[in-house]
């Protein structure tokens, strides 16, 4: 059996293959949806609801019709939605250095003058622990689970050290493991008792209306349920428009209460004097237009989507299933399918793959400093190669898999 698998792997070697499955990006029948976008406003267009798009102002809330929208995806009001430029990790990013300097709006002192920490949930986001790390946040690791993160270990964590300040990770089909929270999670995260008076809940909902199947489970709204639970002023959610419209080239948003956001557009405005109005319009007149407005967009994307994650999952099946050898998330939407070997062999499997002409994510990404403790987790990223690549891919994945773990 061992020399049959090497045999294919020489096969493979000797094919010069050059596959990819490692970005978490559209694919370019995805970007071809939004075309439009390129060529829907013109000049008539430059003033909306008495606001010039053509000028500064109008403030750094951004367009009232972009929060609308914005509200729509991230299920809030539109009052507690301020739209910015491109990047939603910007935006997470900026206003976690705000919080070194200054803390959130009711915090005692900067947090940066307590050495903060942060809790993240592993596997999770590597652009996340990137950007914790180089701000200086030291991470404190919980397990994702099918729940969303181990709530057990995050209530004890956050009960007992007044130098963690808040929470990091992805509410809805999560980077990498298309996990979700549920309301029992969201629950307690707005509920808990926590040691620093300013625990701070940071939602990066990337993939909140990313949904692969036909009626999705609801996912709870953090921010309502906060509100609900009377700590209204817990969280901050973000979202973009990089896997709705066009990656890095669309809009981005957060979301909390209007008193926070207040407080930050306070700080906002000594920044800059507003976002790209037009770039916001733009995104709003195209979806609005597109037949089923976001909802119908979204349901064009997972059209294209669907068949790479199955074709994964079916391959996985088919050449795994019953080995023991490997376990893997069957996720409802999201960007990602999580894999974890049995063996400690992660970092071979990916060697083995790029070997054979497969790039994945270099094992060990989706934990903090690159370090995966078990070293069995790998992210498959099956959105971008064609589908009859992700096929070839993933026959090659499973090779490795069985090679590896000899
Ligand atoms: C969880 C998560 N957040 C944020 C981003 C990037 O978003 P943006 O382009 O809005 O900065 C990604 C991209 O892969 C992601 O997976």
């Amino acid at each position: 059996m061992h020399e049959e698998s090497l045999k294919k792997f020489e096969e493979y070697k000797s094919m010069g293959l050059a596959l990819n499955m490692q970005r978490g990006q559209p694919g370019d029948d995805n970007f071809d949806l939004s075309t439009p976008i390129l060529t829907i406003a013109g000049k008539e267009d430059m003033f909306v609801s008495g606001v010039s798009l053509r000028n500064y102002p109008g403030g750094v809330y951004g367009l009232k019709e972009a929060r609308e929208l914005f509200a729509e995806m991230l299920k809030v009001k539109a009052e507690e939605v301020l739209c910015g430029n491109n990047s939603s990790l910007m935006m997470l990013s900026n206003l976690l250095m705000w919080t070194l300097l200054k803390g959130v709006k009711d915090s005692p002192r900067p947090w940066g003058a307590d050495r903060p920490k942060m809790i993240v949930a592993v596997p999770g986001y590597d652009r996340h622990f990137l950007l914790l790390e180089t701000l200086g946040f030291e991470m404190v690791t919980v397990p994702m689970g099918p729940d969303g993160p181990d709530m057990d270990r995050v209530e004890s964590l956050a009960a007992s050290d007044d130098r963690i300040k808040g929470i990091l990770f992805v509410p809805t089909y999560s980077n990498p493991t298309g996990d979700s929270i549920s309301l029992s999670t969201a629950e307690r995260l707005a509920d808990m008792e926590c040691a620093a008076p300013d625990f701070t809940i940071f939602a990066d909902d990337a993939y909140v209306i990313h949904h692969l199947v036909e009626n999705p489970s609801k996912v709870p709204s953090l921010l309502q349920v906060c509100r609900e639970k009377g700590n209204g002023d817990r969280a901050f959610v973000f979202g973009s428009t990089s896997k709705v419209t066009f990656a890095g080239a669309g809009v981005a948003a957060m979301a909390s209460s209007p008193d926070n956001l207040k407080w930050y557009a306070g700080l906002l405005g000594a920044q800059y004097i507003g976002p790209n109005k037009v770039e916001q319009y733009r995104h709003v007149k195209f979806i609005r237009q597109f037949p089923g407005g976001l909802e119908g967009l979204m349901r064009k994307h997972a059209e294209l989507l669907k068949p790479k994650f199955d074709a994964v999952e079916e391959i996985l099946e088919r050449e795994l299933g019953g080995t023991g050898l490997a376990r893997w998330t069957i996720p409802h939407g999201g960007y990602f399918i999580s894999l974890d070997t049995a063996k400690p062999v992660a970092d071979r499997v990916v060697k083995l793959a790029a070997e054979a002409g497969v790039s994945l994510t270099p094992a060990g990404a989706t934990f903090p400093g690159g370090k995966d403790p078990n070293n069995s987790n790998i992210r498959l990223a099956p959105t971008r190669p064609p589908l009859s690549e992700v096929r070839k891919a993933m026959e090659i994945v499973a090779l490795c898999i069985k090679i590896a773990s000899e």
